[in-house]
């Protein structure tokens, strides 16, 4: 059998994240200059059934069974021989690599299980559909916390921008003006579960403010819907500045954060936001051609770890 390789892009969230858990509209699109990469390959000389995990960027050197029912690669792997109904796989070698920041909001979970899921299932024979690979690495999601959208799985296993709202269909969007995106790295690890968690104590105290806080996000992303398919992109600047101000009344923006988001505006972004789960992790700043270089310059001297520019685009 010959050996086979699948990659599975980062993701940002442009607009609605929190609000999406709780059945608002969000937009999210791939980040195609980081991937995971999963290679699997027959071990001729291994016994049937025996499957080796070398996975060094999560310090995972294992064969399967030694991974607790729990561990998100094993779920990955469990989860695809079990939609393959295969009990008895060949001996096999599994490698995963990830260039996508992990804790970071940039879907570095959700991308390794895409990967795997899509190598796996390739390498079997039996490569699985868009939507059995999304609602696999869905399940795998629920590990990283118990009420996911979805909307990271989606994003990064069709690989397109979508629109997205929670159960239901996935909606592709029509990109009529590519715009350019920096994305900066406060270094801070940012934990979804806990962000989460966090709103979800709020919303279960407040019910009618964070209702509220969740209707102003989800009539944000629907208004840069029109933005995004009608080619305005510079009015999608105040949208992302308008959803950052929800996002920090909600409790999950942080100082790094606000202040990475100033710096970026300051240093001529059209708008700018947290994007995933906050607290840490990543902000978007919206910028041109030709802003773009100065703003990324500029968040690396206000601290951020790592800047990279990207462009949200309709797929070739
Ligand atoms: O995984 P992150 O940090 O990009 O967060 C996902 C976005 C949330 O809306 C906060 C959670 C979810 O399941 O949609």
């Amino acid at each position: 059998m010959p050996a086979t390789t699948s990659t599975a892009p980062g993701k940002i969230i442009l607009f609605g994240e929190h609000a999406v858990v709780y059945g608002r509209p969000a937009i999210a699109a791939p980040v195609k200059e980081v991937r995971a990469r999963a290679v699997v390959k027959a071990n001729p000389r291994g016994p049937a059934g025996e499957i080796r995990i070398q996975a060094p960027d999560l310090g995972v050197e294992a064969e399967l069974g030694q991974l607790l029912a729990g561990d998100p690669l094993a779920r990955a792997v469990r989860g695809t021989l079990a939609a393959l109904r295969l009990s008895s796989p060949p001996a096999m070698n599994l490698r995963v690599t990830s260039t996508i920041p992990i804790a970071a909001g940039l879907g570095s979970g959700a991308a390794v299980s895409v990967a795997v899921i899509r190598a796996l299932s390739a390498f079997l024979g039996r490569p699985l559909r868009d939507e059995q690979v999304s609602s696999l690495a869905y399940e795998i999601e629920k590990i990283h916390h118990g009420s996911p959208s979805g909307i990271d799985n989606t994003t990064i296993t069709f690989e397109k921008p979508i629109f997205f709202v929670k159960s239901k269909p996935v909606q592709i969007m029509q990109v009529s003006l590519p715009f350019s995106i920096v994305i900066a790295d406060t270094g801070i690890a940012s934990s979804t579960a806990a962000s989460v968690g966090q709103v979800r104590r709020a919303w279960g105290a407040h019910k009618d403010h964070y209702e509220a806080l969740f209707d102003s996000a989800g009539a944000v992303a629907e208004a840069a819907r029109q933005c995004i398919e009608h080619g305005l992109v510079e009015s999608l600047g105040p949208l992302m500045d308008a959803n950052h101000g929800i996002l920090s009344k909600m409790g999950v923006s942080s100082p790094e954060l606000d202040h990475l988001v100033k710096a970026a505006r300051a240093a001529g972004a059209w708008g700018a936001k947290l994007s995933g789960s906050g607290q840490g992790g990543n902000m978007i700043a919206l910028v041109s051609t030709k802003t773009g270089p100065q703003v990324a310059e500029a968040l690396l001297e206000a601290g951020a770890v790592r800047a990279i520019l990207t462009q949200v685009a309709n797929p070739r």
